[in-house]
């Protein structure tokens, strides 16, 4: 496994480079996810970054407890520095693809421009494992570059995995299938919503009802039937 991959440096830039690169595009991406969160009382930020999604959270939905697994020290500071005092967070300061995910706690996952920097078989090892700690029914949100395949998209996603390899180490060169990682792991999308001309993507997915995950029995297949129709 590649060491996990370093934002300290870029920490304190990150928001201006964002701003200079795609103006408010992401943060409008980010926060179109927030009015799904509004039933959750437990949830799971992975990759939070500095803070800016998780303020806003905490803020809409003040009695809403969240856990955030951010490797990165900076970010985390950043964070804290954000966080209004009352707020009910549990920080977890490891890398994510170690990280031992509690059993079947939360109601909503949310990763933000974190999944992108994994290979797909980094993701094959930990999206079974994130879906292991979800409630049934629960919600996974992600905000994302829509794999278009378009020349635009291309050169940007060319550009950002040059800087962020170069800068941070990341593992990955391209985008992952993260829509086949969920749909795989008994995750159905139910709502997506597209930013900057198509670049970006929100997205929300609900966990199916499986009384087993790990057994294909013949319920599980009537419900994946019932839900596909
Ligand atoms: C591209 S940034 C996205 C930050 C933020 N969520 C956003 O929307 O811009 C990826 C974040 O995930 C964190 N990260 C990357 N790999 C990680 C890992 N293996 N475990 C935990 N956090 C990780 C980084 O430190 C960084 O804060």
């Amino acid at each position: 496994m590649k060491p996990v991959a370093n934002f300290n440096g870029v920490a304190r830039y990150y928001r201006w480079l964002e701003y200079a690169a795609f103006g408010r595009e992401l943060e409008r991406c980010r926060f179109a996810l927030l009015p799904h969160l509004a039933e959750a009382q437990q949830v799971l930020i992975l990759g939070e970054g500095d803070g800016r999604f998780l303020r806003r959270l905490v803020k809409m939905y003040p009695s809403t407890r969240v856990d955030v697994v951010e490797s990165s020290m900076r970010m985390l500071q950043l964070t804290r520095e954000r966080l209004p005092s009352e707020a009910s967070v549990h920080f977890h300061p490891v890398d994510a693809r170690r990280w031992r995910f509690p059993d079947r706690k939360y109601d909503a996952i949310v990763s933000c421009f974190f999944l992108d920097c994994f290979t797909p078989k980094t993701l094959r090892d930990l999206v079974p494992r994130v879906s292991a700690s979800v409630k049934p029914g629960a919600r996974w949100l992600l905000a994302e570059f829509a794999d278009e395949h378009t020349l635009r998209s291309r050169v940007w996603l060319a550009g950002l995995y040059w800087f962020f390899r170069t800068a941070t180490g990341l593992e990955s060169r391209q985008l992952a299938p993260f829509g086949e990682l969920l749909s795989g792991n008994e995750w159905q999308r139910v709502g997506s919503e597209t930013f900057a001309g198509g670049l970006l993507r929100a997205e929300c997915w609900r966990e199916m009802f499986f009384p087993r995950r790990d057994v294909v029995c013949g319920l599980n297949k009537l419900a994946k039937v019932a839900a596909e129709h």
